[in-house]
């Protein structure tokens, strides 16, 4: 069914502008020690430490840049050690990040469950600041850095905790679902988060005739057409996503038409009307895995099949190269840094992560 309503900040006469992540000085620097900055030369030893990591790579990136990524990515897995450090990392974090440095990798339903199991002192979160966000409310008592604060997300700033206590006015009574995608100020006035893997069956666990559901306008309407809630949304939109258009993708299926289309459910709904499948990235990844197409384009951040054609060499991706510029900005000597200076920690008011966690707690616990 079509949305019932959707909502932006023009619609409230008071709207609070939201603010970008910013750079948190932490308490965690001064507690753990300063390391020595490694050797980043390009060594037979270096060469050998990583030849087994450069293995899952192969295919994606070209042996002339291996002897670039390699020292940082040898020191990296020691610093990891010494810190008692994971990392966890996005699918749309580059390959040589996701394969070769990351502990846990995954869409963000599962690094959100990851993050409340580990046992590590330290969590560096490759991904955008909500991700990171998200490990500490789940896990408080861990460190959490992210290698760039400023990595954020268009979704995520679209709205603020003010924007939704003016929503709860004007909707007295209808419950309120967060994707993810948002900061902890949002998170902590919901009453339910969601990701774009769960997001339907968390609308209708609320037993609602009506639901409010934010950020994201696309993943609303997606949500509306697979269930008889009735969704009020709000016009925030992925940069990434909202780029992709139907014509696109009709002209791959023109050039070929046997091959499979597969899309995020933060596409515009002409985009989801020409794909064989809707999903997250964690589902769209499984779909793959599943059906082995022979040539397939996956529509979302375009690192993700990098991540998927390193590990299935026999799969001719088409990449409409649509690159989220949160996530590139996490990168290997960013990772590096983080791990020695401790740089840079999330710090979330324990009232509002307190509030959050509720949210967020209620999503992770859902059963399927
Ligand atoms: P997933 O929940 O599918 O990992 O998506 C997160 C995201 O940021 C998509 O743009
Ligand atoms: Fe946000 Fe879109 Fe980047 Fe995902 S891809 S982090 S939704 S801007």
């Amino acid at each position: 069914m079509p949305l019932t309503g959707l909502f932006g900040p023009e619609d409230f006469g008071a709207h609070a502008t939201s603010k970008n992540p910013v750079a948190a000085r932490g308490p965690s620097r001064e507690r753990f020690a300063s390391l020595p900055a490694p050797s980043l030369e390009w060594t037979p030893e270096v060469e050998r430490a990583t030849a087994h990591l450069y293995e899952r790579v192969k295919e994606v990136i070209p042996p002339v840049e291996w002897p670039f990524m390699a020292p940082y990515i040898k020191a990296i897995n020691e610093l990891k050690r010494e810190r008692n450090a994971v990392i966890l990392a996005h699918n749309y974090q580059t390959p040589e990040i996701f394969h070769c440095v990351g502990d846990v990798g995954g869409d963000s339903l599962k690094l959100a469950i990851e993050a409340t199991k580990v046992k590590a002192d330290v969590i560096v979160q490759c991904g955008v600041h909500f991700m990171a966000e998200t490990s500490k409310i789940l896990n408080p008592a861990k460190t959490v850095l992210i290698p760039d604060s400023r990595a954020g997300c268009s979704l995520a700033s679209s709205i603020t905790g003010e924007d939704v206590r003016l929503l709860r006015e004007r909707f007295p009574g209808v419950p309120v679902v967060a994707y993810v995608n948002t900061s902890a100020d949002v998170k902590a006035e919901v009453d339910i988060c969601c990701t774009s893997s769960n997001a339907v069956q968390v609308v209708e666990s609320l037993g609602s005739d009506t639901v409010i559901m934010l950020p994201d306008q696309y993943l609303a309407k997606y949500v509306a057409s697979k269930t008889k809630v009735k969704i009020i949304a709000w016009k925030g939109a992925c940069e990434v996503h909202e780029r992709f258009t139907g014509d696109e993708l009709r002209s791959y299926r023109a050039a070929d038409p046997d091959v499979q289309i597969i899309a995020h459910p933060e596409c515009p709904p002409d985009v989801i009307k020409e794909a064989d499948f809707t999903g997250s990235t964690a589902h769209m990844i499984d779909w793959v895995r599943n059906n082995k197409p022979k040539r397939v384009v996956m529509v979302t951040e375009c690192s993700m099949a990098d991540n998927v054609q390193a590990e299935l060499p026999e799969i001719n991706f088409v990449k409409p190269c649509n690159l989220c510029p949160h996530m590139k900005r996490i990168t290997l000597p960013k990772i590096l840094d983080s791990l020695l200076y401790m740089r840079e920690e999330i710090v979330i008011d324990p009232m509002i992560a307190d509030k959050a966690r509720r949210s967020v707690e209620r999503m992770v616990n859902l059963k399927n």
